[in-house]
């Protein structure tokens, strides 16, 4: 997958994209939002890929929307190419788990897209914001209704509101991340992650994302139900008599994937 602004590569079982415009802090312009789209389609498109890892470099994993690509944008011309909606929303959109792996600043539309993907992974010294109030606009690509699920109104307002950035710890603190690393360890570390969850079986995984998605949209006794269906619909797989049988019999289960 030759790339102008990324770099893509199978790590076995796990599909690693790397946002790579270092000079820009890895900002987000169109092409890249493009082809971040277009590798989101390649991975989950293959077979041999259970789970996505999205990261960036040691500095930036993205410090927002490009900035000097938008800057002269016209309310028409953000509504007529629907901006921020193309390619914005694929990761999002990702059935197969996407982990973000973050180092350095994950500002703006970076921290929206490491908050689309399922779960962070922070590096010590990653840094976390929505400073979009200073460039005199608002979080466009889902950072105020993300953020907030993720980390609480009083946290959520006073990001948006100020600027502020938090640092890995509070991320952790506060539930926006789920695991520090020290940043050397960040990419191995979060492959580990990945890869165990793309050993086990694909679709209960896959089902699981779902599930948990699923209370972002529903209420409590509709969410409820959705999952109490989904966990019946496995017993109706190989994985789970296979899941169960090996526990009983004491051995490592073979997923099949079915
Ligand atoms: C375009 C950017 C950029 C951005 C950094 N750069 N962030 N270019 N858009 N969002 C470029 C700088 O212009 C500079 O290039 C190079 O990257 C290094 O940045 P410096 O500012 O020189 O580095 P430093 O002093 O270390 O500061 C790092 C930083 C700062 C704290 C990350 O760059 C910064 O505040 N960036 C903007 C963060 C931001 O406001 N993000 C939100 C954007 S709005 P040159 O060539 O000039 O040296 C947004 C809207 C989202 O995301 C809406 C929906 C997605």
């Amino acid at each position: 997958m030759p790339f102008e602004t990324l770099l893509t590569e199978a790590r076995g079982n796990v599909g690693l994209i790397t946002l790579n415009r270092p000079r820009e802090f890895n900002a987000l312009n169109s092409v890249l939002i493009r082809e971040l789209a277009r590798a989101v389609d390649v991975f989950e498109d293959d077979p041999e890929i259970g789970v996505l890892v999205l990261t960036g470099g040691l500095k930036a994993f993205a410090a927002g929307a490009d900035i000097k690509e938008m800057a002269e944008k016209s309310f028409m011309d953000c509504y007529l190419e629907d901006f921020i909606t193309v390619g914005w929303e694929r990761v999002a959109k990702c059935r197969k788990p996407v982990i973000a792996a973050v180092a350095g600043y994950a500002l703006g539309g970076g921290c929206e897209v490491a908050m689309m993907c399922d779960f962070i992974i922070a590096a010590d010294n990653a840094r976390f914001g929505l400073p979009e109030i200073t460039v005199g606009t608002i979080p466009g690509a889902g950072g105020t209704q993300r953020l907030v699920r993720a980390v609480g109104k009083s946290l959520a307002m006073d990001m948006c509101l100020t600027g502020r950035q938090i640092d890995a710890e509070e991320a952790l603190r506060a539930g926006l991340v789920s695991r520090v690393v020290p940043v050397a360890d960040l990419i191995e570390e979060t492959l580990a992650v990945a890869r165990a969850i793309a050993d086990r079986s694909r679709p209960m995984a896959m089902l699981a994302k779902e599930s948990v998605n699923r209370a972002f949209e529903v209420s409590l006794s509709e969410g409820i139900r959705f999952e109490r269906r989904l966990f019946h619909a496995t017993f109706a797989t190989e994985d789970q008599k296979e899941g169960m049988s090996a526990f009983v019999e004491k051995r490592t289960p073979a997923w099949r994937n079915r």
